[in-house]
């Protein structure tokens, strides 16, 4: 897929290195690179690995959900994917919060509150944790988001209304692709005019998957990342049943396919 104009970075454009990611800068100051890597971490980095193929499957698959909700009317830093593991994103600052939503309860909502693993949650349950690996990512309040000025109230209240409507798109599409939502991490920026865009990555790191389809009174096959921080079964081949099941689903016109290679930047 990389296409002829797909920018080549330079180690001295790396702006930023995570666990499951590089930024680059770009000539063009209001746009980044952003290069999806196949390392795992889980629980804060404590447990460390790598699943080939992964950094194609999330870069790709966040392309796809990306435009998926600008077409909902959701804004987002997606620019175009340039490569199987790259994508342009606009130069956003990211807030330092983490939005949770959760369906059904699965991982640190049953160890904190000691509640059933799958159990129903309607309303959706909606999370805040302040994105601080020295603190372990610690689940805040909006008085401590406030207390702490990770984002104004005003912020608040609109990334929480955000991340209640992103989810009920994401479970239309999931639910195409024969998946259940279960629980999912956004993570937002703002652009120079202080305006919320939806940012980092959308993806089995990021989303609890599960298929249901032995049955209701069976166990539900689980397909991303607990995989691997459970060890529940193969990631690899987890992870590429996404894939083909989002592919699936945006083939012609069902869903639309994301912009491959150079895109207009206004
Ligand atoms: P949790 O149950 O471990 O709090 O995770 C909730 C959701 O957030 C789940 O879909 C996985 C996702 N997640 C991330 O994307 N990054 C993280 O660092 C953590 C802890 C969870
Ligand atoms: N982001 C986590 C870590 O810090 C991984 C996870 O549980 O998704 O390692």
């Amino acid at each position: 897929m990389p296409s002829s104009s797909t920018p080549t970075p330079s180690p001295q454009d790396l702006l930023y290195e995570g666990k499951a990611k590089c930024i680059y800068r770009t000539p063009d100051p209001q746009v980044y690179l952003c290069r999806y890597k196949d390392d795992a971490t889980a629980f804060n980095a404590q447990k460390r690995g790598s699943i080939a193929g992964k950094g194609e499957v999330n870069c790709t698959v966040s392309s796809h959900l990306f435009q998926y909700l600008g077409q909902q009317g959701i804004r987002t830093h997606f620019l175009a994917q340039t490569g199987p593991t790259e994508m342009l994103v606009r130069a956003v600052t990211i807030l330092p919060l983490e939005v949770v939503v959760r369906n059904r309860s699965a991982g640190s909502l049953c160890r904190r509150l000691g509640l059933e693993r799958g159990l129903p949650i309607d309303p959706p349950v909606l999370e805040f944790y302040y994105k601080n690996d020295a603190l372990g990512d610690p689940l805040v309040t909006p008085d401590h988001i406030r207390l702490l000025k990770l984002a104004t109230p005003e912020q608040v209240e609109q990334l929480g209304s955000l991340a209640l409507t992103i989810n009920r798109h994401l479970q239309v599409f999931w639910q195409t692709c024969h998946l259940e939502l279960v629980d999912f991490k956004l993570e937002f920026g703002l652009n120079p005019d202080g305006a919320i865009l939806l940012a980092d990555e959308i993806s089995p790191d990021t989303c609890r998957l599960w298929d249901w389809s032995g049955g209701q009174a069976s166990e539900p096959q689980v397909l991303d990342k607990d995989l691997f921080r459970f060890d529940l079964g193969d990631p690899v081949a987890g992870y590429q049943e996404v894939l083909q099941r989002v592919l699936q689903v945006v083939a012609p016109a069902k869903l639309s396919q994301p912009q491959v290679g150079p895109m207009p930047i206004h």
